[in-house]
């Protein structure tokens, strides 16, 4: 236990950076191509790859699905060198597929680790509402308070009037409501059809212009904005919304409190977790992959849970060395 103890305060992160990269590199090669399943399809297998080299012992809780439907990156395969700590692995080679087929902004390659048996298993639920705050307004939201409310406590905990705030939202029919009602209010509103990883990234940030994240998006990357926003203060609110009956009663046959709320402790419970992402397409959070000569230009960051450090990463990878190392075309 102390030797298990000992290998998880490496930072993991560190290792786990060359893992986004690589996935980030590989879905880019697919920018605005119209094409989202071959870009995820090339981010899957860089990453699946890239993950040989890290030391750890890892199980995929949220991965591409099950087994039967997703070749690589399934749930319950187990990932890593195969020594180290035992991890619970998150994976989303690429969020925002189409954002990368077609050009839009704010896509990322992603991973998470959390110690094994620390991390929210979802199960059969795709969707969930979420809300986000970082530090600075922490312990003033309430997912089952009208949005008004919510912007006005945010806003007198930031220092700013409601005018001021700005709050990102997903682009979907089902949010039509949602955003009417925050312009209402009287905040801003800044909408992108996906993304909603960076969303909570930026929105759990002071230092970004974004105050807040509302609105319904994918479960499996609820847990991953977890990871990433664990070791920072900042307040995530969630509660299931399946989008469809059959995902209602798939999550209730699962046994899956449905009508529970959880933040951030009750989705990873251990500050023992890991976080990287690296950009795909541009974006406020990250820049996207650029091409300089032969090189690939990444930008990434880094979360350790356990101080909640934050590390930029930009990294220059020659192309032309890469193909001759490896079968992933960077
Ligand atoms: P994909 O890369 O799987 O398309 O996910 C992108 C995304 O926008 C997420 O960021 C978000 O949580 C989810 O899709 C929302 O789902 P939907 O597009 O079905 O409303």
């Amino acid at each position: 236990m102390k030797m298990q103890q000992h290998l998880a305060d490496k930072n993991i992160a560190l290792d786990l950076v060359r893992v986004t990269e690589a996935a980030a590199l590989a879905a880019a090669r697919y920018f605005g191509r119209g094409d989202k399943e071959a870009a995820d399809e090339a981010a899957v297998e860089a990453m699946r790859i890239a993950f040989q080299g890290i030391h750890i012992r890892g199980t995929v809780v949220i991965g591409e699905g099950e087994k039967d439907h997703a070749p690589m990156l399934y749930n319950g395969e187990k990932v890593g060198f195969g020594d180290g700590p035992e991890m619970d692995v998150a994976v989303d080679p690429v969020d925002g597929t189409t954002a990368v087929a077609f050009g839009y902004n704010n896509s990322l390659a992603v991973v998470g680790l959390a110690q094994k048996g620390c991390m929210f298993n979802p199960g059969p639920s795709y969707y969930c509402k979420k809300l986000v705050v970082g530090k600075d307004a922490a312990g003033v939201i309430d997912i089952d308070a009208p949005i008004k409310d919510n912007l006005i406590k945010v806003a007198k905990a930031k220092g700013k009037p409601v005018s001021e705030l700005k709050v990102f939202v997903l682009l979907k029919p089902r949010h039509e409501k949602l955003i009417r009602d925050i312009r209402m209010a009287g905040a801003r509103v800044i909408t992108h059809r996906d993304g909603d990883i960076a969303g909570a990234i930026l929105a759990a940030d002071p230092r970004s212009s974004v105050d807040m994240l509302v609105g319904t998006g994918g479960t499996p990357e609820a847990v991953l904005s977890c990871c990433a926003i664990k070791g920072s203060g900042a307040q995530m609110l969630t509660r299931l919304d399946p989008q469809s009956e059959e995902e209602r009663k798939a999550i209730i046959d699962a046994g899956i409190d449905i009508d529970a709320v959880r933040g951030v402790s009750d989705i990873i419970t251990t500050d023992q977790c890991f976080f990287a992402a690296t950009g795909i397409t541009e974006g406020e959070l990250l820049n996207g992959v650029r091409y300089k000569g032969d090189f690939g230009v990444t930008h990434s960051l880094t979360v350790r849970g356990r101080t909640g450090t934050i590390r930029y990463i930009q990294a220059w990878h020659d192309r032309r060395k890469l193909s001759k190392m490896s079968s992933i075309d960077y």
